[in-house]
């Protein structure tokens, strides 16, 4: 998939006048139509404010605007609290090396640590990017940067992260759950299936400085061999490979 990938038909609207210049600024760097009134609006639109960049899909009837926020906390109680214990005691910092919307990335930043997320779909790096911009806490903005780009070519040049987190994309994920949260669909619409995930967890596995935690459906396969450590959720599991440091 090349880095300028942008999803077929998106459109970027400004939602006010004051949010014109930026909104014509990404249609330009992404190569899509600005379209002024929201009569006009069908299937995907990218719609910025003042209050930030939002994703709709105006296909959908109902259909609310997706907006990403860095201060939404999902963070779960501590006994059950199964990615800490798959991300292992030591950590201090994380690569995301699938960032998507970014609700992983927030939540590593919001328990501590030092993250970088990587995200190879244009338009979504800059959601991420613009979100991050609006958090108030300078302390957690010092922890987070977000790359755009290839996570396979990316990682072997950034400084070693204890770990490198994955949550790929993957084909049969839609049939062994229910219907998707919205958020879900959106990201599978806009980056389609991830292809090279095998590739990206060998290399991930060379460069973490001590481990690899996978992302999964409860009872998807591996992602590439056998885990080191499985850790067990309702729906979904982590699985746990130790670094094979160069
Ligand atoms: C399932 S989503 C991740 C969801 C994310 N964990 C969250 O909390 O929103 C997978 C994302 O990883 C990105 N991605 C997949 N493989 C990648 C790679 N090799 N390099 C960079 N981004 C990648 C896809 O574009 C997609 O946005």
């Amino acid at each position: 998939m090349s880095l300028s990938f942008v999803p077929q038909g998106l459109t970027v609207t400004a939602n006010s006048a004051a949010a014109l210049a930026q909104a014509r600024q990404i249609s330009d760097d992404l190569g899509t139509v600005l379209v002024a009134g929201s009569e006009a609006l069908t299937g995907l639109v990218l719609e910025v404010s003042e209050s930030g960049l939002a994703l709709r899909d105006y296909s959908q009837p109902k259909s609310h605007p997706l907006r990403l926020d860095v201060t939404r906390s999902r963070y779960p109680g501590a006994t059950r609290d199964l990615l800490a214990r798959a991300l292992g005691k030591k950590c201090r910092s994380v690569i995301d090396a699938t960032a998507g919307f970014g609700a992983d990335s927030f939540d590593f930043v919001r328990r501590g640590y030092r993250v970088t997320a990587i995200e190879r779909v244009r338009l979504i790096s800059l959601m991420l990017i613009d979100a991050a911009s609006r958090c108030p806490d300078q302390e957690w903005l010092d922890r987070f940067q977000v790359i755009e780009g290839e996570s396979i070519d990316w990682i072997p040049r950034l400084h070693r992260a204890d770990v490198i987190f994955l949550d790929p994309m993957f084909p049969d994920i839609e049939k062994k759950t229910a219907q998707p949260r919205k958020a879900q669909q959106l990201l599978r619409q806009i980056a389609g299936s991830d292809s090279g995930s095998v590739d990206l967890l060998n290399t991930a596995r060379r460069f973490a400085g001590q481990r690899v935690v996978v992302k999964r459906p409860r009872s998807a396969r591996p992602l590439g061999a056998e885990p080191d450590h499985r850790f067990m959720g309702r729906s979904i599991r982590y699985d746990v490979y130790f670094s094979e440091k160069l």
